[in-house]
Parts: structure tokens; sequence; C-alpha cells
């Protein structure tokens, strides 16, 4: 088992396989959870399958179909037509950013745009070096390794990750006791995507090890606005500008929450008049199913009244801010206040986060002197 030849290792079959077991990697099953129901449901437990099922559907497929994001697409191109040219793999590359910007949509847009086959697994997930071994073993040449929320990884697993994404090669330990011994095996060359809403929680080692890493922003209302109109004409919608402007404004800069605002207006549109989206239609739609005007949702709602209510518009620290909301401090920093703080409702404070007269002005309560 000393051969570097990952081809030649995969002849000892026998052997492998009598080493996976000793390994304990039963089944072996990494059951791509491609889809993002968890962290979808997570976010709107009114999500249904259909939503699931409409979300599939209307997922870009190719660079060009990706709208927005436009610098982040550009290296990407860059990016994947040096790696064609020298017909090789791409970098590892690293996608960070709140949900529902499109993370999972580019690993897949890379793939296809290389046209290779992803295999789709999560942090958590991999909960044993056995497990990762095991998917690795099993890519092929060129493959794309997608890692969602590659921040919940077990740190002895990333650990057995970092000489694979280096060199390609793994390093197992096979047998136990005296009997322990270490083997390494060459693995074929592949590009690992990283997901994460979460970069401040990656080790260094790690994100050194990608070499290249992508922060996706909010998208503006024109941005939204195209996928708003690309999305209806893959459903069939009758929209015009200005609704898709009226429903993209309204989507708290996520193209996620774009495509769900789309339906919910769809449905109201087809009942309540002649099923055309006009601006008009967008807005009474959108009244009725009270979406705030800034989009703004009913935890970031939630955030500004704690803020301008209860504190008085003082500053207050995170973990105090977290316990007032019973959420945790994390999940408040990385899915609420990015797009608070980008729409001026909070600043963030030496002392603290602080309402901004702009979140008292839109709750519509005054100022306190
Ligand atoms: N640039 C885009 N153009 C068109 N549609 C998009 C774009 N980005 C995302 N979408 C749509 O938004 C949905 C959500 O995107 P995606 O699942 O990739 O987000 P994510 O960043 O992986 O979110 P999470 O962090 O919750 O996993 C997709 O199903 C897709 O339809
Ligand atoms: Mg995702």
């Amino acid at each position: 088992m000393r051969s570097r030849d990952w081809a030649s290792a995969r002849q000892m079959g026998v052997r492998m396989q009598e080493a996976m077991e000793e390994i304990q990697i039963e089944g072996m099953v990494y059951e791509a959870p491609a889809e993002d129901a968890p962290a979808l449901r997570g976010m709107d437990p009114s999500f249904t399958e259909e939503d699931l099922t409409i979300d599939r559907s209307l997922r870009p497929r190719l660079l060009k179909d990706y709208l927005g994001q436009q610098k982040v697409k550009e290296s990407l191109s860059i990016l994947i037509q040096a790696a064609q040219d020298r017909a090789d793999s791409p970098d590892h590359i690293l996608f960070s950013g709140p949900p529902g910007l499109g993370k999972t949509t580019l690993a897949t847009v890379v793939a296809n745009e290389l046209g290779t086959n992803i295999k789709t697994t999560s942090g958590p997930a991999i909960a044993r070096t056995g497990d990762l071994a095991a998917i690795l073993t099993n890519l092929e040449r060129g493959d794309v390794l997608f890692i969602d929320e590659i921040h919940r990884m077990n740190r002895s697993v990333e650990e057995v990750l970092y000489p694979a994404l280096e060199d390609f090669s793994l390093d197992i330990m096979v047998g136990k006791g005296p009997a322990a011994r270490s083997v390494r095996l060459d693995i074929p060359r592949f590009t690992l995507i990283g997901a994460t809403t979460r970069t401040g929680l990656l080790t260094g080692p790690l994100r050194d090890r990608f070499g290249i890493a992508f922060r996706l922003q909010y998208y503006t209302p024109a941005e939204l606005a195209d996928i708003v109109r690309r999305s209806a004409s893959i459903l069939e919608v009758a929209v015009d500008e200005g609704g898709a402007l009226e429903i993209a404004r309204r989507s708290r800069g996520t193209p996620r929450l774009a495509n769900r605002m789309l339906k919910r207006v769809r449905d109201w549109a087809q009942v309540r008049a002649d099923g055309a989206i006009t601006k008009d239609v967008a807005a009474r739609a959108l009244e009725f199913y009270e979406v705030d005007a800034m989009g703004l949702d009913s935890m970031d709602k939630k955030v500004l009244e704690v803020l301008c209510v209860q504190f008085s518009g003082r500053p207050v620290g995170l973990t105090t801010l977290a316990s007032a909301l019973s959420e945790e401090a994390d999940t408040l920093e990385d899915v609420y206040e990015p797009y608070l703080m980008q729409q001026g409702f909070l600043i963030r404070t030496p002392r603290g986060r602080q309402a901004t007269p702009r979140a008292f002005e839109h709750l519509g309560i005054a100022e306190p002197a």
C-alpha cells in the first residue's frame, strides 16, 4: 500500500476494502444535501416542497444566466477559461456571504462551465475523517467537490483535507494499536468549492488553501429586477418593468427572496387581477402580504424595535442584543446585521450596535432627545 498512485491503489481493491473497513468507512455514503431545504426552512418554516421545486427550476445553470455580481462573474470566467486552456482544474474557490445570495448556485455554475461532475456535501455531514477519505477517493479527475457550510467541518477532518487540497494526497491511518500505520494515497486533481455564511469562523490554514475567495454582496434593485424578469419568463408570468422593480425593491437584496416574492405576487395577480404583474398590482399584492416597503422581514424589524424602543436608541452589545431577541449572536451578525447596515438602519460603534435616525423614521417612532 505504499504506492503513491491511486490507480494502482484502486487495483488493490480487496486490500483497500480491508483498509477502509479498518478505518470504519461503513457505507461510505455522503448523501448529497444538494438542495438547500434545511437552510431554506430554517429561515422560514412556511417553506413548502413547491417552493423548493420552483427554486430548483429557477436556478441559473451557466454564467450567462447568472445575473448580477459582475465582478465575481468576470473573475470566475477568467479562472475557468485559464484552467481550461491549460487542461487543468482551477484553484480551490471559496464563496462567502449571507444566505440566498447564490453561493450554491455559483458552485454548480462553475461545474457546468467546466463540464465536470459536482459532488455535493456539507461541513456537518462529514463527521469523521473516514467520511472525507471516502468522498475524496471517489472523485474523478477534474471533479468539483462542493462543501457547503464549510466552517462547520470538524477540526480533525479539516486536517485530513489540507494535504488533499495542496498535494492531492491523503494520509490515512490503517489498523489499530501497534499495528497502526499511515498510508498515503494519491487522489485525482479536483477543485474544492467551499461555501460559508461565516468567513470569520474559517481557520487560517483552511482559508489559505483556497486560491481565490469571493464575498457575495447584496444585489441592487436593478439586478434583482433582472432576476425577477428572468424567473418570470421561466414561470411564464407576465411582468412589466415597474412590476419587476417593485418586487426587487422589497426583496432584501436577495435573489432567493425575489423569486419567492414573485411567486406570491403571481398568485395574487392571478386571483385578484388579470394575472399580469404591473407596478400597481405588485404594490397591492405586497401590501396584502405585509411585505415591508424596504423588504425588511419580521426579524429585521424586531432587531430595530429592540434597538429603538427597548434600548431607546442607545448602543447595545452584540450578546445583549442577541439575548434580547432570543437569537444566536452569530446569526445576528451574519444574517441580519449586514443588510440593516447596508441600508443605513444600524451602525456598529465601539460601544455596540445602534439604531440610526433612519430606523426610527422607518418604524414611525420619535427619536428620544
Ligand atoms: N445571480 C442570480 N441570478 C438568478 N438567480 C439567482 C442568482 N443567485 C441566486 N439565484 C436564485 O436564488 C436562489 C438561492 O440561491 P442559492 O441557493 O445559491 O443561495 P446560497 O447563497 O447558497 O444560500 P444559502 O447560504 O442559504 O445556502 C437560487 O435557487 C436561484 O434561483
Ligand atoms: Mg447554499
